[in-house]
């Protein structure tokens, strides 16, 4: 498993002062770009939720890069994939949440009948900073009243105390940052 998280590690890039001033941006594309680690991180994540969730439904995947890792590995395990998306992109019924950014207002959005009420899920996204964006996700589970087993995350950048922002929901993450 060392050596698993060895090879996505050496995937992530970081770019000082993007996308303002004072944030070092941690991108994921080298990762997409080598199967051999890419298929090393989906290995890790399969086998955190094999053993510690078996009981899971499916994974909702936060927009953007949520959807670039959960169809694959809800794929691997025998489960559906749902999308969790920035207001406007899902047509029918929705529900939606709004949550701070830095500077303003976002909103989440997921189609009424993507998860079915008592249903245990996984929530997945690239990366938790403070925490916001996938406490919004938690709060959509609770009002389709569906089950948050955990967030999935690969990156997780500590000093910013995402973790803190989303109890009572546990936080995974593959790969920590300060
Ligand atoms: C990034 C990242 C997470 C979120 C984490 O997405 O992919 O979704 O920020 O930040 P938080 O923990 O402080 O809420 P971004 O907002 O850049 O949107 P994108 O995925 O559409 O690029």
């Amino acid at each position: 498993a060392e050596t698993r998280r060895c090879l996505v590690e050496e995937r992530v890039r970081a770019f000082p002062d993007f996308p303002v001033p004072g944030v070092l941006f941690r991108d994921i594309t080298p990762l997409l770009k080598d199967p051999i680690a890419f298929g090393a991180a989906i290995d890790l994540l399969e086998a955190h939720l094999k053993t510690s969730y078996p009981q899971i439904d499916c994974i909702a995947g936060l927009d953007a890069r949520g959807f670039l890792f959960g169809p694959v590995l809800a794929q691997r395990l025998g489960i559906g994939f749902v999308l969790i998306r920035k207001k406007g992109k899902l047509p029918g019924l929705t529900e939606s949440v709004s949550y701070a950014l830095e500077y303003g207002q976002a909103e989440l959005e997921i189609q009424s009948d993507a998860v079915e009420p008592g249903q245990k899920v996984v929530l997945l996204d690239d990366l938790l900073a403070t925490g916001g964006t996938m406490s919004a996700a938690c709060e959509l589970m609770k009002k389709l009243k569906a089950e948050v087993l955990e967030c999935l995350v690969l990156i997780e950048l500590k000093s910013l105390k995402g973790a803190e922002k989303l109890k009572p929901f546990s936080i995974y993450s593959l790969l920590q940052y300060d």
